[in-house]
């Protein structure tokens, strides 16, 4: 079933008994891949009603970047959220989330949203955190799935949860990756032949470092700079971050003690890939 509107969902979902029945959320903003495909398979493993949203999310774009040519495909995406197990996609429109003056957020602040992409696209988070918010309303789920690929959405999601005592629960689901290693991303459909050969870089400098690391290595400027010597091989990316935090408070770091994150955006042309790996 495909609800466009929040009253009907509303409605709907208080129709079901609630009693017996848990609801997984898995919020996407389309355009599939098998990364989003793994967490609804896993939502419906453990909940009886596996709500799919999708909704390409406008206040979480800043004013230069990609809103308008994000890659939308709903016939296709509700075909394959069937076929993973989705129950209800939920597909609302720009103004019913946010009506004509919204101007309410929700915003956790501190380094967290401020380091990695929070540097680079500033209102980012704030944008997630408010639409994610909005849905758990909404949908009032049990649980709701998420990707380690964005490692950072995680973390202040997670802080989000726990800051406001929400009662939800969060499940991280591994990063699913091509055959070559590149991780699944909606974005990825954006590169030139050429650019997607050499995208596979941002997984390869990340094992080198993971293997420097398992190695013994614990020094957070010699990893960046094994990282970077790496992306520099490749003639079509620029760096925008290479960093390494603790995780998943992301607080500095000299040398790796704890958990820890390496965290790397790279752009190719206009396309601007991140990935990640969890030292633990
Ligand atoms: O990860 C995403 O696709 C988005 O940030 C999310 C969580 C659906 C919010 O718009």
């Amino acid at each position: 079933m495909v609800i466009t509107t929040t009253e009907l969902i509303k409605r709907f979902l208080t129709t079901v008994n609630r009693e017996n029945k848990t609801i997984g959320l898995v919020p996407t903003m389309g355009f599939l891949h098998k990364g989003h495909l793994s967490l609804i398979k896993k939502a419906k493993e453990e909940n009886d009603l596996v709500v799919v949203s999708i909704f390409v999310n406008p206040t979480q774009f800043g004013p230069n970047e990609d809103f308008e040519t994000y890659p939308r495909d709903i016939l296709n995406d509700t075909n394959l959220a069937y076929k993973a197990g989705a129950d209800i996609i939920f597909n609302p429109n720009v103004c019913d989330l946010y009506p004509e003056g919204s101007n309410t957020w929700v915003n956790v602040e501190g380094d967290i949203t401020k380091v990695l992409c929070g540097a680079s696209r500033p209102t980012h988070f704030r944008g997630v955190t408010t639409v994610v918010n909005m849905l758990f309303n909404i949908v009032q789920p049990d649980r709701a799935y998420f990707g380690q690929k964005d490692a950072q959405q995680v973390a202040v999601l997670t802080k989000m949860v726990n800051d406001l005592h929400m009662n939800v629960e969060l499940v991280v689901c591994p990063i699913v990756r091509e055959s070559d290693g590149l991780a699944m991303s909606s974005r990825n459909s954006y590169l030139s032949e050429e650019e997607r050969a050499q995208a596979v870089v941002l997984n390869e400098a990340l094992q080198l470092a993971g293997k420097s690391y398992k190695d013994g290595e614990r020094n957070v400027v010699a990893l960046i700079q094994l990282i970077e010597i790496k992306i520099a091989t490749m003639p079509l990316a620029e760096i925008d971050y290479v960093s390494i935090y603790s995780y998943p408070t992301l607080a500095q770091i000299e040398n790796i003690v704890g958990t820890a994150i390496i965290a790397v955006a790279v752009k190719f042309g206009k396309t601007r890939l991140i990935d990640n790996e969890i030292l633990k």
